[in-house]
């Protein structure tokens, strides 16, 4: 298996490799970008503890401790309720299991909307706890004064337009965005906006395809895709989904692996074993030395 850590099976703890991969960092992904080509795609995964991060950081270039973690970790209705506690824990959980790859974590929603320095307040919060590198926020050019006045004082900040599920209760719901001709040039006008205040990368989700590539093709900095195009500048999805956590998934996830179905097997065996005393065996337990 290819990763950053060597497990001690006899602690379980992970130790970095003699020679662990250097993190990467936010000048370095802003600059995968070149006059509006990025020739190798970048790739994003969310991540919420120490151990999926070791086990997902050699691959990717980005971590995200996205607030979706409500619904994924918490099992809550929404992003609206998380908190910015929540998002430092397991973003500092994220660092600590990681070597190589960017961290970013999600601002959440209700710690940076009402003004700049509130915002300010809670990334420098976030960053402090944690370890991580650069905040996501979401929204466009409501938000590009805030994007500024952060990345002007040591924040950097990734963008996030089209679908943003902290507006749910606005959006009425999660449906892709950019089918009529005006939302379709608010997606684009507000990736621009966030481009000329500074965001070093924008996530663009829930967008339909022409309007994706037009925002991508529109911003000097990279894209990051989920459910737009793969002509992004790279492409992330929720962890869980990919790998069948859920039955249920967006139209846009393809669900890599069936781990629900591994999980159901492989816990099934072991409730059997228990009950027919099959587990623990001879191999588990402990004896008097003779
Ligand atoms: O919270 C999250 O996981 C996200 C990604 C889906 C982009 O914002």
């Amino acid at each position: 298996m290819s990763t950053t850590f060597q497990l001690d099976t006899s602690t379980s703890r992970a130790t970095p490799t003699p020679q662990p991969l250097r993190r990467l960092t936010v000048p370095r992904i802003r600059a995968r970008k070149v006059d509006g080509v990025t020739e190798e795609p970048l790739v994003m995964l969310t991540a919420y503890t120490a151990r999926q991060a070791q086990l997902l950081d050699a691959h990717c270039d980005i971590l995200l401790v996205g607030d979706s973690l409500g619904q994924v970790i918490y099992g809550l209705p929404s992003t609206v309720p998380v908190t910015l506690e929540m998002m430092a824990n397991h973003s500092a959980a994220v660092v600590r299991g990681s070597y190589h790859s960017l961290v970013v974590v999600d601002m959440p929603f209700g710690a940076y909307e009402a003004s700049k320095e509130m915002a300010f307040e809670s990334a420098a919060y976030l960053l402090k706890q944690s370890g991580a590198a650069a905040v996501k926020l979401e929204g466009g050019a409501a938000m590009a004064e805030t994007v500024a006045f952060l990345s002007q004082r040591g924040i950097p900040v990734m963008g996030h337009v089209g679908l943003t599920p902290q507006a749910v209760n606005t959006l009425g719901g999660y449906a892709a965005r950019g089918r009529s001709d005006a939302e379709a040039e608010k997606i684009v006008s507000d990736a621009k906006a966030l481009d000329d205040a500074g965001a070093f990368a924008i996530v663009i989700e829930g967008v339909v395809e022409p309007i994706a590539i037009e925002a991508t093709q529109a911003v000097s900095c990279p894209t990051i895709g989920i459910g737009a195009s793969a002509q992004c500048d790279g492409q992330v999805l929720v962890t869980e989904d990919m790998l069948g956590m859920f039955e249920r998934v967006p139209r846009f996830v393809k669900r890599y692996e069936d781990i629900a179905t591994i999980i159901d097997k492989t816990v099934a065996t072991y409730a059997a074993e228990v009950r027919s005393r099959a587990f623990p065996c001879e191999e588990q337990t402990y004896q008097p030395k003779a």
